[in-house]
C-alpha cells in the first residue's frame, strides 16, 4: 500500500498534520490537497482538537509548491480547477476557528509558501527559505499567494518575491513579517511544541474571537471591523471562560478554560 500523503498525530488537543511526500519535497498534488482539505475540515469539527501544527516530512521541506510533474500535464482548463482547490483549502486553513501553527522545516515554496501563510503564525528553522518562484515555470502564485503575500509583507516585498522568483532565508522573512520566529534547527520542534502547548492552554472561544476578528477584519473596511470586534467582545461575557479567566486573576490562581 502507498505511503499516506498526509499523516495524522494527535498530542492530547494538539493536532499535527505532517505532509508526507518526503521523496517530492512534499509537493502538493491533488491527492495531498483534498487529504489535507480533510484533515483541516476534521480538525475545525473536532472538540478534542484546541490547536493544530502542520509541517512536512524530513529535514528537507515543508512544502516545495505544488507539483509540477502533476501541473504539466494538466489540460488547460484544469489548471483553473487546480487553483481554485488550491484556494479551496487555504482559506478553509485561514478560517479554521482555532490556531493554526505552520511548522516550516526546510523550503516553503510556491504553493509552500502560500500554505504556510494562510496559517495563523509560522515558526521557521533558521535553515528554511521561503519564495514564490513561479515565474521560472512561466506562471503566477494560484494559490492565493499575490493577495495574502501582498497584505502580510506589503506591495514592495509581494512583487519582489513573485516578480524575481529568487527565495529568501528565513531571517529575511522575519524582517519582513512572513514569518513570526526563527529558531535553530535543534530548537524548533521544542519551540513549536511550547507555542503549540500555550495555546491548547488558552480559552478556545476567545482564540476564536480573535481569529474571526483579525481574519475578517483585515478584510473589511475599519467601521465594520470595530463592530465586529465589539460584537465578538460582548459574546465573550457569556461565556464560562471568561468567568473563569477574571475570577482567576482576582483569586490569584492560574485559570483552567473549558471551552464552554
Ligand atoms: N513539484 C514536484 N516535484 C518536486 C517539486 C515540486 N514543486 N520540488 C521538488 N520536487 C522533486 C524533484 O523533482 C525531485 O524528484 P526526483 O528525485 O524524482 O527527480 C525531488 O523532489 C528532489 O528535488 P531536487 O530538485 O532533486 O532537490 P534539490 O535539493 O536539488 O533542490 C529545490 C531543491 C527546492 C531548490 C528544487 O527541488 C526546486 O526548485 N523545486 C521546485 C520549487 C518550485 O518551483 N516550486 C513552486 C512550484 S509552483
Amino acid at each position: 500500500m502507498p505511503d499516506s500523503p498526509l499523516l495524522v498525530q494527535d498530542h492530547g488537543a494538539i493536532r499535527r498534520l505532517v505532509v508526507n511526500r518526503p521523496d517530492k519535497l512534499n509537493a502538493l498534488n491533488l491527492e495531498t490537497i483534498a487529504a489535507l482539505d480533510a484533515a483541516f475540515a476534521d480538525a475545525g469539527q473536532d472538540a478534542a482538537v484546541r490547536v493544530v501544527v502542520l509541517t512536512g516530512t524530513g529535514s528537507k521541506a515543508f512544502v516545495a509548491g505544488a507539483d509540477i510533474a502533476q501541473m504539466n500535464s494538466l489540460p488547460a482548463i484544469e489548471g483553473r480547477e487546480f487553483s481554485r482547490r488550491g484556494q479551496q483549502l487555504m482559506r478553509r486553513i485561514e478560517r479554521l476557528p482555532k490556531p493554526v501553527i505552520a511548522m516550516v522545516n526546510g523550503y516553503a515554496l510556491g504553493g509552500g509558501l502560500e500554505l504556510a501563510m494562510c496559517c495563523h503564525l509560522r515558526i521557521a528553522s533558521d535553515t528554511a527559505r521561503l519564495g514564490q518562484p513561479e515565474i521560472n515555470l512561466g506562471l503566477i502564485p494560484g494559490f492565493g499567494g499575490t493577495q495574502r503575500l501582498l497584505r502580510l509583507a506589503g506591495r514592495a516585498a509581494a512583487l519582489e518575491l513573485c516578480l524575481l522568483g529568487a527565495p529568501i532565508d528565513a531571517a529575511r522573512a522575519q524582517q519582513l513579517g512572513i514569518v513570526n520566529r526563527v529558531v535553530s534547527t535543534a530548537d524548533l520542534e521544542g519551540e513549536t511544541a511550547r507555542l503549540a502547548e500555550q495555546l491548547a492552554q488558552a480559552a478556545p472561544l476567545a482564540l476564536r474571537g480573535i481569529l474571526d476578528a483579525v481574519v475578517l477584519g483585515g478584510e473589511c473596511a475599519l467601521e465594520e471591523g470595530l463592530a465586529f470586534e465589539t460584537a465578538q467582545f460582548g459574546l465573550l461575557f457569556a461565556t464560562e471562560d471568561m468567568r473563569e479567566g477574571t475570577s482567576a486573576f482576582l483569586e490569584k490562581r492560574k485559570p483552567i478554560f473549558r471551552n464552554q
